[in-house]
């Protein structure tokens, strides 16, 4: 290599590295519980009017800001400037200097009352990127009427009238970034008609990170999947209308139609030479949640794949095609068997119980812990070719044959509140149908997540999620400061983040040493720390310890000795503290 090409390849990964600290330092982070009743406060207010100024709202004939700094200083549109400034440092100066006039608008919003925010910020926009008054004005308005109905939210008020059993005016549930109508909080939750799932604006962002997921997986393997197994929960659903729903119809290259009444009751099929790609089988898991919620969309789902089973298509185009012939002849199989793809709970029972045994360490092996997913989740939903219903029949060996095809799983991340590290359920449903594909397989799939919240469809890799929520949140002082302001169920926080990082080793073994090694510095090995944690929760305090050694004697972490023996020994000491026996 001659010093140009070194030169070349340095700067390539110094601009990489500096893509990635821009990542980190740019996402939405929690920091602290919501408190009852109490609004978001500065800087946490800034940051979420930023991210709702970043998309457009043709229904309220607001464009989003980026794009409209973007333009008025005459670069490349936002989404563009994001996906390619890790290639180039132009469009990461820009990028970020986009950013910095957003940023700085918004903090000249929120130093002044309404209408001088407003006009302060309009300025900036103005002076430092030529927006023009009509565009930005409308902007600013909308958050405007953001910010007062942050600070006057019914919560207090609600949970009160509910209390006496008096009337709660209904509000829809959703994402204040997808939609900020959710405003004022403090009303009664309204879900969404399953009829109209996926809506029109759903299938519209479903094509590119669907896309996007492939082309990744494209990236890495050299090929499409045939295969996927795909998560879809209920409460996700509602909040964007069926998103997920719509990026499966997009795998299997097909569309909704409405019938006279509106309602998404079948599909239509996209040409293959318009499709441009083979149609992609999928296996679905949904929550019991989702069974209860959407039971019109899971036969929708179901009705897609037979259509698609069943057309004259060349087998290497048509994965689900291929796939049920083979079935129906290898096993011996109807094709009414070899088509279910739509797998839930029995009738009223929730969940994958996967979080349990991970929280409880009632495991040896881990194979387990996919046939507990497999023994909660193989019942198949849909219709026969007789229009019967299956309403829950419990399938198992179809379940197991559906997922031994699965080269990919995979899950969309929809709001920046609850992520793959923040609660338990992400490890149960995706770690657990991952590990019950590699039973079947003999191989971990790839597992991937998507972020549908930032501008510009992302996808990352299981492993790449961990490192993020960790960077962003565990290890993050800004993030554990704010939690342990909150004493006592910050500490169990702090744990829960511990442990469901752990339930990524047990179920997909998709954990870097450092994270454990960082957790075990930052919270146990510094003094101060621990007795912070000790002083405020010791409950919580030795769970995460006792993960901490859970997760080296199970082989998931190569920890130092020393830091093994300095962990018993402390592991030891906070267990005496909860019995007395050291006071
Ligand atoms: C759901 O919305 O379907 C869901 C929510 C929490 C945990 C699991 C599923
Ligand atoms: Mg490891």
């Amino acid at each position: 290599m001659d010093s140009n090409t070194l030169n070349d390849d340095r700067d390539r990964r110094v601009l990489e590295l500096y893509e990635r600290v821009l990542e980190i330092e740019q996402r939405l982070i929690p920091t602290g519980l919501h408190i009852f009743g109490q609004p978001p406060d500065n800087p946490e207010l800034g940051d979420l009017l930023r991210m709702v100024a970043s998309f457009d709202r043709p229904e309220l004939g607001v464009r989003s800001l980026p794009d409209l700094v973007a333009e008025g200083l005459g670069f490349a549109d936002y989404v563009m400037l994001l996906n390619e400034s890790a290639g180039s440092e132009q469009r990461l100066r820009e990028r970020e200097r986009v950013e910095a006039i957003v940023r700085e608008a918004i903090a000249r919003f929120l130093e002044r009352k309404r209408d001088e925010g407003i006009k302060a910020a309009v300025n900036v926009l103005s002076e430092e990127a030529s927006v023009a008054e009509e565009q930005s004005g409308k902007v600013l308005e909308m958050l405007a009427n953001i910010r007062e109905q942050l600070e006057t939210n019914h919560e207090v008020v609600g949970l009160m009238r509910a209390l006496r059993g008096e009337y709660i005016e209904p509000g829809p549930g959703a994402d204040i970034i997808q939609n900020p109508n959710i405003l004022p909080t403090g009303r009664n939750t309204h879900a969404v008609n399953p009829y109209a799932v996926p809506s029109a604006s759903a299938v519209r962002r479903a094509e590119p990170i669907a896309n996007a997921l492939l082309e990744r997986h494209r990236e890495e393997a050299g090929r499409y999947p045939e295969t996927i197994a795909m998560v879809l929960w209920g409460i996700d659903n509602i909040k964007t209308e069926g998103e997920a729903v719509a990026q499966v119809l997009w795998l299997l290259g097909v569309t909704p139609r409405r019938d006279a009444m509106n309602r998404a009751t079948d599909v239509d099929v996209i040409p293959l030479d318009k499709l441009g790609r083979p149609r992609i089988d999928v296996v679905l898991t949904v929550s019991g949640i989702f069974r209860d919620l959407f039971g019109a969309t899971m036969t929708l789902l179901d009705t897609a794949v037979r259509k698609i089973a069943s057309l004259d298509e060349p087998a290497e185009m048509n994965f689900i095609k291929r796939h049920v012939e083979q079935q129906m002849t290898e096993t011996d199989s109807s094709f009414d068997e070899a088509a279910v793809r739509v797998f839930s709970n029995a009738a009223g029972n929730y969940g994958t119980n996967v979080n349990f045994m991970v929280l409880d360490s009632q495991w040896e092996d881990s194979s387990e812990l996919g046939d507990l997913f497999v023994t909660r989740k193989c019942f198949a939903y849909g219709r026969d070719s007789q229009g019967r219903n299956y309403d829950g029949r419990e399938s198992r060996k179809l379940l197991e044959r559906a997922l031994s095809r699965v080269e990919v799983t995979y899950q969309n991340i929809d709001t920046t509140e609850v992520g793959i590290t923040d609660v338990d359920h992400y490890f149960e449903y995706l770690g657990g149908v991952s590990k019950a594909v590699e039973k079947q397989t003999g191989a971990r799939p790839t597992i991937y997540l998507s972020d549908s919240l930032s501008p510009g469809a992302k996808i990352r890799t299981l492993e790449e999620t961990v490192r993020l929520e960790t960077r962003t949140k565990t290890l993050n002082p800004k993030w554990f400061e704010g939690m342990l302001r909150h004493g006592f169920s910050g500490v169990a926080e702090i744990e829960h983040h511990v442990t469901n990082t752990f339930g990524w080793s047990a179920t997909a073994n998709a954990v870097d040493d450092w994270v454990y090694d960082e957790v075990a510095a930052t919270f146990v090995l510094d003094e101060e720390m621990l007795e912070r944690l000790r002083s405020l929760n010791p409950h919580s305090a030795r769970t995460l310890v006792g993960r901490l050694l859970e997760a080296s004697g199970r082989g998931f972490w190569k920890a130092e000795q020393s830091v093994l023996e300095q962990l018993q020994e402390i592991f030891g000491s906070l267990e005496d503290k909860l019995e007395g026996v050291a006071g």
